[in-house]
């Protein structure tokens, strides 16, 4: 694993932001994987500054989420479908058409399942998958326990990761018990991961990612047999120990 370390959140969301617009340069049809949570906010507010600034065209890309919650309309300010409009695409040129996110309000949510999945076979692979990490070591929603095998799917919160989300929802009774999340298989066949980890309270957690024993009590160890895989945590992540 490539490990990068910045001083400042601000550094890292620079750094990640430039990443993939050097990406995108490369192949203009980048397939992106993205991710929501606080982590890559900062960098999804460096794409747009550089869309301004005619740095970068992400007319061709194709973009796949990670996850949503379900029963959470599109319409709701918490769904990540409001998210990702409102930190980036109503920002930049795509279209609805080159976005995909799960779709927790539809009446059978194993279809969707299996839809979404259709959908990852017919436009990607992804080429980049932006990750962020949960304090649980959940990896999208996959929370622990989840087969590594796991294609999207349906999955119950714990109760720790409700929590960690109270924060967006005024009540936390609002915070939704099930989400659709790409599975840990569907995460790991993206060419290549760009995990970003900010915070003192996710120190314990990479740690475990990186030095840990690989194990589905914690997802986020799959990731040290992933081939590709390039990590930018801010320094107080990784020292302070
Ligand atoms: C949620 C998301 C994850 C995200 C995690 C961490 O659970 N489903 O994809 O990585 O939160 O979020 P944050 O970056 O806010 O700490």
């Amino acid at each position: 694993m490539d490990i990068i370390t910045t001083f400042t959140y601000e550094d890292l969301s620079r750094i990640a932001a430039k990443h993939v617009m050097d990406k995108i340069r490369q192949n203009p049809k980048l397939v992106i994987g993205l991710a929501t949570g606080s982590t890559p906010t900062g960098m999804y507010q460096f794409l747009v500054e550089e869309y301004q600034n005619n740095k970068v065209d992400f007319n061709q890309i194709t973009t796949f989420n990670l996850d949503e919650y379900v029963g959470i309309d599109k319409q709701n300010p918490n769904s990540y479908f409001s998210f990702m409009k409102n930190k980036l695409f109503k920002h930049i040129n795509v279209r609805p058409e080159q976005t995909f996110i799960p779709d927790g309000t539809k009446p059978s949510l194993e279809k969707e399942c299996l839809h979404y999945e259709q959908l990852l076979g017919k436009f990607g692979p992804v080429d980049i998958q932006i990750l962020g990490l949960g304090e649980n070591g959940h990896i999208g929603f996959n929370e622990p326990g989840t087969s590594f095998k796991s294609r999207t799917h349906i999955v119950e919160l714990t109760p720790s990761t409700r929590n960690a989300n109270a924060r967006f929802f005024q009540n936390d009774l609002d915070v939704p018990t099930h989400a659709i999340t790409m599975g840990i298989q569907s995460i790991m066949e993206a060419k290549e991961i760009l995990l970003l980890v900010s915070g003192e309270n996710k120190k314990k957690a990479l740690h475990q990612l990186l030095y840990g024993e690989i194990s589905e009590s914690f997802p986020a160890t799959i990731l040290q047999n992933h081939p590709c895989v390039k990590i930018i945590a801010d320094n107080e992540v990784l020292h302070n120990n």
